[in-house]
């Protein structure tokens, strides 16, 4: 499969058989497995090698491992139970008390809540800062700066870093370069192969493309993902097979989902900035969009996130949500269902004012994760 085409390896990398020559990968529900003698047993739990127990390995889970290192270009995988366990697993293993970590400011809400109230209580400092200002992160190193984290393309206004260049500090510095690469997708930008070392996924969005249940990864350097698994295997939030099935089963279809997902985000950009009740459209497929150019050079689409401000403030961007008839009223994203959200009250609702207003969240901006249905009826719901 190494030489394989990106489709060709989401439909067959990782493939498990079992002796019943099953054609779709199985769920091996078990909680454990069963030794053919003692000695076996011990030797299963000196090796580390083999089944031993579903909180440290599973044959499903390890599926959807293998297919996704595949696909991102990664030595390893660790399959977590959410996107969040996954960032989690990642800041612990990585850092310890008095150690300090850069982070993007323009993050999913609940990644910036997880850094300023809980990594903190271990005494690990983190910095802030603008996600496509080079400078800003260079100038943010200090002397015990173990981890660079963001997201780009950013959610929910889509600001993009240059992963490249980013990389040339992180390295200079001995620095962790980690990015969360739920918006895109290893379909449309691969960060590993633009100089990060490990690449995180809230597997819950696209990966599943369904909305039918959460699901986490990070991917990358053997070494270091061999610490992430230790500390997974010891803490607990590994993936159930149930559910590591599910976003296998996603990850085959995941071409096709993302390039009509991207399609169709392009049209409703497009259709949005010629409208009277929107002030600014937020898409980085748009030329206008500040990020277009590094987007360009460093994905092969640009994804099924679209966010705008309506003319007005909370009032008008709350009118415009219940108007809506089929388009779904939820925050989640990544969904074959388009969905609607109003992030200042919903995923960024526990910022502070002042974080909300220095990540460009405000009163009137709306999110709109486009799904796969006719493009003509999303655009029909959304007419004032
Ligand atoms: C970019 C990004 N990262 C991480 C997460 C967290 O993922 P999960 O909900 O699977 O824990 C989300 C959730 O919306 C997200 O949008």
């Amino acid at each position: 499969m190494k030489n394989s085409s990106f489709k060709t390896k989401s439909v067959r990398e990782g493939q498990h058989s079992s002796n019943e020559q099953e054609h779709s990968t199985a769920i091996f529900l078990t909680s454990s497995f069963r030794f053919d003698t003692a000695e076996q047993a011990a030797e299963r739990f000196d090796s580390n090698k083999g089944n031993i127990y579903s909180r440290f390995t599973n044959p499903t889970v390890e599926s959807f491992q293998n297919k996704l290192a595949a696909l991102e270009g990664a030595e390893k995988c660790q399959a977590t139970a959410s996107g969040m366990s996954a960032i989690f697993a990642t800041i612990m293993t990585i850092l310890k008390p008095g150690e300090h970590m850069v982070a993007s400011r323009s993050m999913f809400g609940t990644t910036i809540v997880l850094l300023n109230n809980i990594i903190a209580k271990f005494g690990i400092k983190v910095t802030f800062v603008d996600l496509p200002d080079l400078d800003a992160w260079k100038k943010s190193v200090q002397k015990n700066t173990k981890l660079f984290l963001l997201e780009t393309p950013s959610n929910p206004l889509g600001e993009v870093v240059n992963i490249k260049q980013l990389s040339t500090i992180s390295k200079k510095n001995d620095i962790i370069l980690a990015v969360d690469n739920c918006i895109m997708t290893p379909a449309l930008q691969r960060p590993l192969s633009l100089g990060a070392d490990l690449v995180l996924h809230s597997a819950t969005k696209y990966i599943d493309g369904q909305g039918r249940c959460l699901a986490g990864a990070v991917a990358g350097k053997g070494s270091i993902i061999d610490e992430i698994s230790s500390f997974t295997r010891s803490t607990g939030p590994t993936l159930s097979a149930f559910n590591a099935w599910v976003v296998l089963k996603g990850l085959e279809t995941l071409s096709l989902r993302i390039k009509e997902h991207s399609e169709s985000a392009m049209k409703l950009a497009n259709w949005l900035e010629s409208q009277a009740f929107v002030d600014k459209v937020y898409y980085i497929g748009l030329q206008n969009h500040p990020h277009h150019e590094t987007a360009k050079k460093q994905q092969t689409g640009y994804g099924g996130i679209v966010s705008f401000e309506v003319k007005g403030g909370k009032k008008e961007a709350f009118r415009l949500i219940n108007n809506t008839k089929m388009i779904s009223i939820t925050a989640n994203l990544g969904d074959a269902k388009t969905t609607i959200t109003h992030p200042s009250t919903t995923t960024h609702v526990r910022l502070t004012d002042e974080e909300k207003r220095q990540s460009c969240i405000s009163e009137n901006l709306v999110r709109i994760s486009v799904g796969l249905e006719n493009i003509e009826d999303i655009i029909a719901d959304l007419k004032p």
